[in-house]
C-alpha cells in the first residue's frame, strides 16, 4: 500500500528540506553524515543519525516497513547492512526498527495492540518523515500507520552529539472511533552488531544499592524491571560491552536507561544471528492503556547511548546528560549546599528548642541548608501515625514552624523539611475522613508497610489534595528545600472505584500524576531544592532527576559500604546529585576516623547527620576544616567529571578522581579499607594513574601530599604515589593547573 513511489516523491521533498553536510567513504559505499546531521542514503534508503562517535541507522524495506540498521561505533557503519533485508528488499523476517507483535516474530515485541475486532496483530507501514530541531538538538520523526486499522504510530530519535546520546520515545494516535488497547508500548528497541556481550547491571537491595555484577548474556532473553515504584533492587540502567574487553577507560560500551520514574523494564535479548536486541520503556506487568477514538498515547524516552572509552566514558556521557540536559532548569548548573540532617542523631525525637540548638551548632561547622527530619507533624511520635496530616505537631512546635525557620535564616542557613506526600497511616485524619483515597483491593488483606498505606495517586482528587498542602508548605512558609520521601512498596495496587476498562491504567497514572505535581511545585516555587528519597536509594533515576535536584543514596551510612555504593552509584547518576551524611558509629559496622568518614562524603553531596551536640571542640575544629576544603573544590566534584581510578569490589585500596570540564582542576581521593596481607592477591601498590588532564600543562599538587609540581603527561602516566597503610585511612589530593 505504501510503496516505493510514495516513498521516493516523499524522499526528494526531504532532500530539499534539509541541506545535509556529509563526506564520502569509498570503503563503505555510501555516506556518513557529520555529527549531529541526519542523512538518507543509498539503495534501499536508510537514515543515517549520527553523534561524534556513534552511528544510528533505520532501512527502509521494499515492503514499507523499516528495519534496525546499524548502532555502533562511527568506524564500524560499513558493517550497516541488514542480511534480512538486502536478500530480499522485504522484511519479511527481519529486524524491525519497531519491534511489534504482528507477520514473523523474529524480537522481543515492543509493541502491541488489541483493536476493536479483537484482531491483536499489526502491520505497521512508513508513511513519511520529518526532521528538525527539538530544544537545539536534531531529531527525525518516522509516521508509520497501520495498513487496515486507523492507528498510527510515529517514533522519535533524537540525537545529542557531543554526548552520543540517542533518546527514543514512540507516539500512539487512534485516528477512528473504536478503542485500541495498548497491552505494551517500550519507547525504543536498539539493535547491536553482531558479537558476544556481557552486560553490566546495578542491582542490589535496601543498605546496599546500586551493586555493579557483571555477566554473559547467552542467548535467550535477561529482562530488568521493576513491579513497584521503588527500585531497591535495581537500577534501571544497561551498560554492554563485548565479552573480552575488560578496560575502565577503553573499549565500546553500549548504555541506556528508561525516563521512566515508576514500574520500568529493560529487555536484553540475544536473537539469531548473535545480534542483540535492547528495549525498555514502562513495565507493562498488571498494566494497559485504553486509546479511546482521537486519543494520543505518548510514551516516556529511552535513552540509549554510546562510549569509546569503556564505563567510565559511559558514566560520564550520562552523567552530563543529567547536569546539562535533565536537571530543573531552577537548579541546573548551580551548586548543591552542604547540609545537615538529625535524623540519625534524633530519629522521632524531636522539638523546637533542641532544632534550634542543633542549627546554631550546625552553622558554626559551615553548614548552608538545615534540614528537619521526619516527625515535625501532628500526631508524629513514631511510625504508627501522622502520615497524612501535615500541619506542625501542636506538642513539639507549639509556635508552629515560623520561630524555627527564622533562627534558621538568622544563622545565615537555608531551611528544608521533610515530607512523604504519596503516604497514609491508617491512623490519620487524612485516612478516616478517606479511607477510599489508599490503594485498596475489594477482598484482600491491605497490607501495611512501615504501618503506613499508599496513597492512589492515579486518581485526580489525591494529586489535587498532595499538590494543594505542598503549595500551601511553600507559600506559607520560607521553605528551601523538600526532601520527598516514599517508604514503602506497593501492594494489592487496586483501584475499585475506577471503570473497569481504566483500573489497571493505575500504574502509569500514578507516575504521570506524580510528575505533574513535581512540575507544578517547581514551576510555582523554583527556588525549592527536592531531594528524592525512598527509604535510601529506591527513586533513583534520571526521570526522577528531572524533576527533582539530589538523591538521598542510601541508608546505610557505614563509610566502608558506602565506598562500594558510591562506586555503583557513579556509573549512573553524578555525584552532583548523591547525597552523602557523615554519621555517628552508632550506625556503623565499625569505627572510623572523623577525616575518613568526611572523605567519604566529600566524594558527592556533603550532608552532616551526627549528633553534633556530642562533638568535642577538636571534632568540631576539624569538621569546619572539611566543610572549609570541601566548599572549596565541590566545584569540580558536582560539575566536573569523574574517573573510578580504583574498584572497591576488587581491592582493598579504592580510588576516584574528579576533573574540571576545562582540565584546569582536579581531586583525587584514596581510601584503604582492610589491611592486605602481603601475598594474599588484594595487596595494591598506591600508585594511581591519573586522566582527563592537559599531558602540555603542569599542575600543582597540594592536599595529602607533599607540594609538587608535575606535568600532565607525567600525571596520567607514571600516575601519583599515595601510599596508605592502616585501616580506613584515606588522602585528598588537590591539583591546579599552573
Ligand atoms: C527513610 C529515609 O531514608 C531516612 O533518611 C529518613 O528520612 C526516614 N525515612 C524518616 O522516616
Amino acid at each position: 500500500m505504501f510503496g516505493n513511489n510514495i516513498f521516493k516523491n516523499h524522499r526528494f521533498n526531504y532532500w530539499l528540506s534539509i541541506l545535509p553536510i556529509f563526506f564520502a567513504s569509498t570503503e563503505a559505499q555510501y555516506l556518513r553524515a557529520e555529527p549531529g546531521v541526519i542523512v538518507e542514503e543509498g539503495d534501499p534508503i536508510r537514515w543515517s543519525l549520527s553523534s561524534d562517535k556513534a552511528t544510528y541507522q533505520i532501512i527502509f524495506a521494499e515492503d514499507g516497513d523499516l528495519a534496525a540498521g546499524f548502532f555502533g561505533p562511527v568506524s564500524g557503519s560499513r558493517l550497516a547492512e541488514n542480511p534480512d533485508i538486502s536478500a530480499s528488499g522485504k522484511i519479511g523476517t527481519a529486524m524491525r526498527e519497531i519491534p511489534y507483535r504482528g507477520g514473523f516474530m523474529e524480537m522481543n515485541p515492543a509493541l502491541e495492540v488489541i483493536f476493536g475486532d479483537n484482531t491483536r496483530e499489526l502491520e505497521l507501514r512508513y508513511v513519511s518523515h520529518e526532521t528538525g530541531m527539538l530544544e537545539q538538538y536534531p531529531y527525525i520523526v518516522l509516521h508509520m500507520k497501520d495498513s487496515y486499522y486507523p492507528l498510527q504510530v510515529s517514533e522519535y530519535i533524537r540525537v545529542i552529539p557531543e554526548l552520543d546520546i540517542f533518546e527514543k520515545w514512540l507516539v500512539l494516535r487512534n485516528k477512528g472511533e473504536q478503542k485500541i488497547i495498548i497491552e505494551n508500548a517500550s519507547s525504543g528497541s536498539a539493535l547491536l552488531p553482531e558479537g558476544t556481550y556481557d552486560l553490566i547491571q546495578l542491582s542490589g537491595d535496601w543498605g546496599r544499592e546500586f551493586y555493579p555484577r557483571r555477566s554473559r548474556l547467552t542467548p535467550g532473553l535477561k529482562s530488568l524491571f521493576i513491579r513497584d515504584l521503588k527500585s531497591h533492587r535495581h537500577a534501571p540502567l544497561f551498560m554492554v560491552r563485548p565479552s573480552a574487553d575488560a578496560d575502565e577507560h577503553s573499549g565500546p560500551v553500549w548504555f541506556g536507561t528508561p525516563l521512566w520514574t515508576g514500574n520500568w523494564r529493560i529487555d536484553l535479548e540475544v536473537l539469531r544471528n548473535e545480534r542483540l536486541q535492547v528495549s525498555g520503556g514502562i513495565n507493562f506487568w498488571d498494566t494497559h492503556w485504553v486509546l479511546e477514538g482521537g486519543e494520543e498515547f505518548v510514551t516516556p524516552k529511552m535513552v540509549f547511548g554510546f562510549s569509546d572509552d569503556g564505563p567510565g566514558g559511559a558514566s560520564r556521557r550520562l552523567h552530563r546528560y543529567q547536569i546539562d540536559h535533565l536537571a530543573p532548569e531552577s537548579s541546573r548548573g548551580s551548586i548543591m549546599p552542604v547540609l545537615y540532617n538529625s535524623w540519625y542523631a534524633t530519629t522521632f525525637d524531636i522539638n523546637e528548642p533542641q532544632q534550634i540548638k542543633l542549627a546554631r551548632l550546625a552553622a558554626e561547622v559551615g553548614v548552608e541548608l538545615f534540614v528537619v527530619d521526619d516527625a515535625w507533624f501532628k500526631g508524629r511520635n513514631n511510625s504508627l501515625a501522622g502520615l497524612g496530616d501535615w500541619t506542625p505537631d501542636p506538642v513539639k512546635f507549639p509556635r508552629g514552624l515560623g520561630p524555627l525557620i527564622s533562627t534558621v535564616k538568622g544563622l545565615e542557613m537555608k531551611f528544608g523539611i521533610w515530607v512523604e506526600p504519596e503516604m497514609v497511616n491508617p491512623n490519620s485524619d487524612l485516612f478516616r475522613d478517606h479511607p477510599e483515597w489508599a490503594l485498596h483491593t475489594p477482598n484482600r488483606t491491605a497490607h501495611e508497610h512501615r504501618n503506613q498505606l499508599m496513597l492512589n495517586l492515579a486518581r485526580d482528587d489525591v494529586r489535587d489534595h498532595i499538590l494543594g498542602w505542598m503549595d500551601r508548605l511553600l507559600s506559607e512558609n520560607e521553605i528551601d528545600f523538600i526532601k520527598w520521601d516514599m517508604n514503602r512498596r506497593v501492594s494489592e495496587a487496586g483501584w475499585p472505584e475506577a471503570p473497569a476498562a481504566r483500573q489497571r491504567e493505575l500504574w502509569i497514572r500514578y507516575v504521570h500524576n506524580l510528575t505533574r505535581i513535581l512540575k507544578e511545585l517547581k514551576k510555582r516555587h523554583p527556588q525549592v531544592v527536592f531531594e528524592s528519597c525512598s527509604g535510601g536509594g529506591g527513586r533513583a533515576n534520571l526521570a526522577i532527576l528531572s524533576l527533582m535536584d539530589q538523591v538521598w543514596t542510601s541508608d546505610n551510612t557505614d563509610p566502608g559500604d558506602r565506598l562500594h555504593i558510591q562506586y555503583g552509584y557513579s556509573h549512573f547518576l553524578p555525584a552532583r546529585t548523591m547525597v552523602n551524611w557523615v554519621t555517628d558509629h552508632e550506625w556503623h559496622d565499625k569505627d572510623t576516623s572523623l577525616k575518613f568518614r568526611f572523605h567519604v562524603s566529600m566524594a558527592g553531596n556533603l550532608g552532616v547527620g551526627c549528633e553534633i551536640d556530642k562533638w568535642s571542640n577538636e571534632d568540631k575544629m576539624l569538621a569546619r576544616e572539611m566543610v572549609g576544603l570541601y566548599k572549596s573544590v565541590r566545584h569540580i566534584i558536582q560539575l566536573g567529571d569523574q574517573y573510578r581510578l580504583r574498584d572497591p569490589f576488587k581491592g582493598n585500596l579504592i580510588a576516584l578522581q574528579f576533573v574540571s570540564r576545562d582540565g584546569s582542576e582536579s581531586v583525587v581521593f584514596c581510601f584503604q579499607t582492610l589491611e592486605t596481607l602481603p601475598g594474599s592477591g588484594k595487596e595494591l601498590s598506591g600508585r594511581l594513574v591519573l586522566h582527563g588532564l592537559d599531558p602540555q600543562a603542569n599542575y600543582t599538587l597540594s592536599g595529602d601530599i607533599e607540594s609538587v609540581d608535575l606535568s600532565g603527561a607525567v600525571l596520567m602516566s607514571s600516575g601519583i604515589y599515595l601510599p596508605l597503610e592502616n585501616n580506613y585511612t584515606s588522602k585528598m589530593v588537590i591539583l591546579k593547573r599552573n
